[in-house]
């Protein structure tokens, strides 16, 4: 392994969050990780076990926990979390979240536009979206509105999305809870293609074991805890 590859690009210590609905519920006791440049890690665990709060945590959207998170060297805190957000992270969710009244070119571009606070953007941000629709394989639908696709499509969509700030980090939920066996593997295979392709770090959350196989390495969240940290193989 080069040693860009193994350069430290996330690194959580002491993470801890409590959720009170009322009762207090301790749903991460201690969250430590290094994440190096490049590596795809799958997430995996039961539902409810926290993983989405903890995707949640490592990707800024939420910073009300215990601990410190630092990502490419920085560490997180109120005033730089979007900045950091913005330029280092990409996210995919389960239920995709575009802009459904926008075309599918309109939602890639549309991290960019939020990255310059502004509603045009340059012509290199316009060749590397298309240059993306076209490796996701919809150039041909990018002027469409997508409210018309199909679910894959969608995803696809979003995926180019995430990348098109060309950020270190993608950060996934769950990419492939809404689709058929046959979509998803599609969607695993273009998303770690990308990710290796462009040499970034991917974190999934997934119930897939197909998808977990294709990733460097699997943790398992539960009782709070990261539990377990193997390869995909021993994985269940
Ligand atoms: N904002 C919240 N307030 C109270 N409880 C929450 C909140 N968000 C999530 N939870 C609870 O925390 C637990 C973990 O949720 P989540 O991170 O979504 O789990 P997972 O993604 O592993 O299924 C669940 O029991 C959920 O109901
Ligand atoms: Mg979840």
């Amino acid at each position: 392994m080069t040693h860009e590859a193994r350069k430290s690009i996330l690194e959580c210590k002491g993470i801890k969050k409590n959720f009170y609905s009322p009762l207090k519920i301790e749903i991460l006791k201690e969250i430590n990780l290094t994440i190096h440049q490049g590596e795809t890690i799958a997430i995996m665990g039961r539902s409810g076990q926290g993983k989405s709060t903890l995707l949640q945590l490592l990707g800024t959207l939420d910073t009300s926990c215990k601990g410190t998170l630092s990502i490419d060297g920085m560490l997180v805190n109120f005033f730089n979390k979007s900045h950091i957000r913005n330029q280092k992270l990409g996210f995919i969710f389960q239920s995709f979240y575009l802009l459904e009244e926008y075309s599918a070119l309109d939602n890639v571009l549309m991290p960019a536009k939020i990255a310059r606070k502004a509603c045009h953007v340059n012509s290199s941000a316009y060749k590397r979206a298309c240059d993306l629709l076209d490796h996701v394989g919809l150039s041909e639908r990018r002027h469409f509105n997508t409210k018309l696709l199909s679910g894959g499509e969608k995803q696809r969509v979003a995926i180019a999305r995430a990348l098109c700030n060309d950020p270190k980090i993608i950060l996934a939920d769950e990419p492939s809870g809404n689709l058929d066996k046959e979509t998803s593997a599609q969607i695993h295979d273009l998303l770690l293609n990308l990710a290796k392709n462009e040499n970034k770090t991917l974190i999934v959350v997934t119930h897939d074991p197909a998808l977990a196989a294709l990733c460097d390495k699997t943790l398992r969240l539960q009782d709070g805890l990261i539990s377990c940290e193997t390869l995909p193989e021993f994985t269940i």
